[in-house]
């Protein structure tokens, strides 16, 4: 069932947005070698509850951390803990805040220190890959024209598409229907209506698309373990036009010339 949301009820998936996305910006300020990852996570659940929000993740079907942190061959939901950040690697700050009923979902992989021109060119094609597909997005159209957006643009460059995980619609739960995958075909799918709020999350490998879960239940690694990006934003669809609710503006900040 597609929750649609009223133009208030985005105004304030509007604020939990933003919330989330100066999270992100505060645990950027943290990515540097020798960081455990213990410590972003910490650095992020106090700033979200010193602000009045609720680290969606903490707790959530039993995740241990207030953030999903995924380093180098992590793909997705790693859980934070005593590994320090190394120059060379990469890391995925996933991060999601509950404010007023209505939720922010957002990701952005950083480069720690000097990495590597092609894996820095996987981050780089990673993120283009998402504002493709939100660019696919538009009112009127079909969930699969994201999907094939993000497809097209890294499998002709090379990369693979994470097929088991995939985007979401978001509001009042983190994760609502539909279901918002990187592969498809356009023209398929549910509808894209006004009112719709939807996290656009591609995760592209360097290798081949093949994943396992490790036995913790929820670390979702490469097989190859080759290295894997990840970024996402939460989009409203709005007036017939497509809003980016979450924002990189603060990542840039931190960031400044190594931004890419
Ligand atoms: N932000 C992630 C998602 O896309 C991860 C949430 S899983 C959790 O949708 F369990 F850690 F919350
Ligand atoms: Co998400």
């Amino acid at each position: 069932m597609i929750y649609l949301k009223t133009p208030e009820e985005i105004e304030l998936m509007r604020k939990a947005c933003d919330l989330t996305s100066r999270t992100l910006g505060e645990m950027a300020k943290w990515v540097k070698p020798g960081v455990t990852t213990h410590k972003i996570d910490s650095v992020a659940k106090e700033f979200i509850l010193d602000n009045g929000g609720r680290p969606a993740c903490l707790g959530y079907g039993g995740f241990p951390g207030a953030v999903c942190i995924e380093v180098n061959e992590t793909v997705v939901h790693g859980f934070p803990s005593t590994y320090s950040l190394r120059e060379g690697d990469i890391v995925g700050l996933d991060v999601v805040v509950e404010l007023d009923g209505f939720n922010g979902d957002m990701c952005y992989t950083f480069p720690v220190g000097q990495v590597d021109e092609k894996v820095l060119a996987l981050m780089k094609t990673t993120k283009e890959s998402l504002y493709k597909g939100i660019e696919a997005c538009r009112e009127g159209g079909r969930i699969g024209d994201i999907a094939n957006a993000v497809q097209t643009y890294v499998e002709r460059r090379g990369y693979s598409v994470v097929r088991e995980m995939c985007g979401h619609g978001i509001g009042r739960k983190m994760h609502e229907d539909p279901e918002v995958p990187n592969y498809g075909r356009r023209g398929t799918g549910p509808l894209i209506k006004n009112g719709m709020c939807i996290a656009i999350e591609p995760m592209i490998n360097l290798g081949s698309r093949n994943i396992v879960i490790e036995s913790d239940g929820w670390t979702c690694r490469t097989r190859d373990r080759k290295p894997s990006a990840h970024y996402e934003h939460t989009v409203a669809v709005l007036g017939g036009e497509t809003h980016v609710l979450t924002t990189f503006d603060y990542v840039k900040e931190v960031l400044g010339e190594s931004y890419i």
